[in-house]
């Protein structure tokens, strides 16, 4: 086979062969194909797209270029959730423990934060001691005993993603459907769960800017999990704000926590009721939607799942104590309150302008490698669409110092407007499972 007659291939908008695509990654996992001529392949992807058999094919040859997770070990329907990211998401730290509590095996792999979106990984290391680096022997036995482990992306999963991901970045081809969905699927079927539940975000702190695209890198994704055999389902959220009232890596934690004790932001509740029923049905502890509520709260109420939170913590070394007291989580040196000038509704007008300020006050990344601070961050006080007085506290900033608390101030105040009208608000849109 010869590389040059794929890329030929493609560029005149013919279908790649299955064996033709598993040409290209073998080879290109293997360093046999340079990066060069993948860059005018991806291109080629980019312009002119695949059909759903190519993507499929794409994500599979992804999936099997690494480890595959075997969890069959582990009694029951294991369930997996993604979300495509956004800011303020803290919705894997809530929903995993509740799920766990609620006798669904949860076997949860996760990323670290990049560019204004952040990480569960970098969340939960705000905890004391916590380690998300287990062997796959331990993470196993975790989930078999506890009922949940949550740790970082192996290495070893799906390789050649991690090679396309890094290329994709620097080529311009980030942004088309069917190179994202075969870089998350292959990584979550290389994972090894039963059931996937997706939380495909949209608006301007997402990677897809309106549901349109949203809803098509869903129903692409659930057609590749359906066809490897998964069960799939997903829902579409609204991302043009951030969930909840704290952005930033251990303040997000304190909100996370609170809300399993039961203490929830109306958004954060609503993304939630949505998520914890796809999870509780597709692992099969549940009939209903109303059913898999009614088990939620019971879970909240009874302190079920914030004690399998804690069980969890303390299996992976982390200091459970941290859920009693919030002062043993990573302080900030300054906590800065910023009032609103002026009368008015608060319009949040770019939400990844929000998620930059933590990067600019060093909670996020620009690379992979950069080390964060996990005490900094924000706590908004005014939400999209809240009536303010002058005067008013619309934002705390926690800061390692008063020059990155004024950069970061000046950064929100240009990502947030104090309007005369009423904005609109969003909340949850649908679920994609039928
Ligand atoms: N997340 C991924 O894992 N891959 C993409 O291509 C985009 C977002």
């Amino acid at each position: 086979m010869n590389f040059i007659g794929i890329i030929e291939k493609k560029r005149d908008k013919g279908k790649l062969t299955r064996e033709e695509i598993r040409y290209f990654i073998d080879g290109y996992v293997r360093g046999d194909i340079p990066d060069y001529q993948v860059s005018a392949l991806l291109m080629a992807f980019y312009l002119n797209g695949c059909d759903d058999e190519e993507t499929f094919e794409l994500t599979m040859a992804m999936a099997e270029s690494g480890e595959m997770i075997d969890l069959k070990e582990i009694p029951g329907i294991k369930v997996d959730k993604h979300s495509t990211g956004g800011v303020g998401d803290k919705v894997t730290i809530i929903v995993a423990p509740i799920v766990a509590s609620c006798g669904v095996p949860t076997a949860k792999m996760s990323g670290r934060g990049l560019g204004f979106t952040g990480g569960t990984i970098d969340k939960l290391e705000s905890i004391p001691g916590f380690t998300t680096v287990l062997s796959e022997e331990e993470f196993i036995s975790q989930v078999r005993d506890t009922g949940y482990a949550l740790i970082g992306q192996s290495k070893d999963i799906a390789p050649a993603d991690k090679l396309l991901y890094a290329l994709r970045d620097v080529t311009g081809t980030v942004g088309c459907v069917p190179l994202i969905a075969s870089s998350i699927m292959s990584k979550k079927i290389a994972a090894g769960s039963d059931a996937i539940v997706l939380e495909v975000t949209h608006g301007t702190g997402a990677f897809m800017k309106d549901d349109k695209s949203a809803c098509e890198l869903a129903r692409t994704m659930i057609d590749i999990g359906r066809k490897s055999g998964l069960k799939m389902s997903a829902v579409i959220t609204d991302m043009n704000e951030p969930l909840g009232h704290a952005v930033g890596n251990s303040l997000e934690i304190i909100e996370a926590v609170e809300a399993l004790k039961g203490k929830m932001d109306p958004d954060v509740q609503e993304v939630i009721r949505v998520i914890v029923p796809e999870m509780l049905i597709a692992g099969g502890k549940a009939g209903t939607v109303d059913e898999a509520l009614k088990m939620a709260e019971d879970a909240i109420a009874s302190g079920r799942a914030l004690e399998t939170f804690r069980k969890m913590i303390k299996a992976q070394h982390g200091d459970p104590a941290v859920l009693d007291d919030y002062g043993l989580l990573p302080q900030a040196e300054i906590v800065r309150t910023v009032n609103a000038d002026r009368e008015g509704y608060l319009k949040i007008k770019d939400c990844a302008g929000v998620g930059e300020c933590v990067k600019i006050l060093g909670g996020g990344r620009m690379t992979k490698e950069q080390e964060i601070d996990l005490s900094v961050g924000l706590i908004l006080k005014a939400k999209n669409g809240d009536r303010i007085k002058k005067g008013d506290p619309i934002l705390e900033i926690y800061a390692k110092s008063e020059s990155d608390a004024d950069e970061a101030q000046k950064h929100y105040m240009n990502s947030v407007g104090i309007i005369d009208t009423k904005p609109e608000t969003n909340t949850i849109i649908y679920s994609l499972d039928d």
